[in-house]
């Protein structure tokens, strides 16, 4: 698959843009102001979980406007088909001792929960000073445990979403909005 897929194939499964760049662009203004406003003073620590939040992260942090540092994570879930184990496996982790930082984890969207709340029990068997969690997207009908963001940005019903950072089968990742994927398109 990778490299084998035509300019046209791509564009065929873009399905319509669900959250256009201004949309992205003034709810991130709004975040990065609360960020700014809250954690002025204290020494914290975006943690990214990549791949997916590369892009809501890089946004994400010119619109704070106070000291921060950036840390990356990437956590691998395993699925029996279509269905998440649980399984989570931490391909590269933190250089950060997070003991020092209140921690904040930018995601890019919780979907079943699983993969993010895996990533919160160890974050917290670290004892950071303090641990939120911000997603660009929530699927809250999908939850499968028990896992609230504390911001988020859009909630968005059961569609499979591509674009900025999201893929599928790697692709999409590098549009600048966010849309519905077409599945049945050829
Ligand atoms: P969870 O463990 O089910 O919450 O899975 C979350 C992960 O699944 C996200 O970090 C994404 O990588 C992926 N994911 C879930 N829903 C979507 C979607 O609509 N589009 C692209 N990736 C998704
Ligand atoms: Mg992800």
């Amino acid at each position: 698959m990778m490299g084998t897929k035509t300019t046209e194939e791509f564009n065929s499964k873009i399905k319509r843009i669900i959250i256009t760049e201004d949309q992205i662009k003034s709810a991130i203004e709004k975040v990065g102001k609360e960020i700014s406003d809250s954690y002025d003073g204290r020494p914290f620590l975006l943690v990214s979980i990549l791949k997916g939040s590369f892009v809501f992260l890089a946004d994400l942090c010119r619109a704070i406007t106070v000291p921060c540092e950036i840390g990356f994570m990437c956590a691998k879930s395993y699925y029996a088909g279509t269905v998440s184990t649980g399984v989570v496996k931490i391909t590269m982790d933190l250089e950060q001792d997070i003991s020092k930082y209140h921690v904040i984890i930018v995601e890019d969207i919780i979907d079943t929960g699983r993969t993010l709340s895996n990533v919160v029990d160890l974050l917290k068997s670290r004892n950071p000073l303090s641990l939120k969690l911000v997603t660009l997207l929530d699927k809250p009908s999908r939850r499968t445990v028990d896992l609230k963001a504390d911001i988020s940005l859009f909630t968005i019903p059961d569609y499979f979403v591509i674009g900025y950072g999201l893929d599928c089968g790697e692709y999409y990742r590098n549009l600048p909005y966010i849309a519905e994927y077409n599945e049945n398109a050829k």
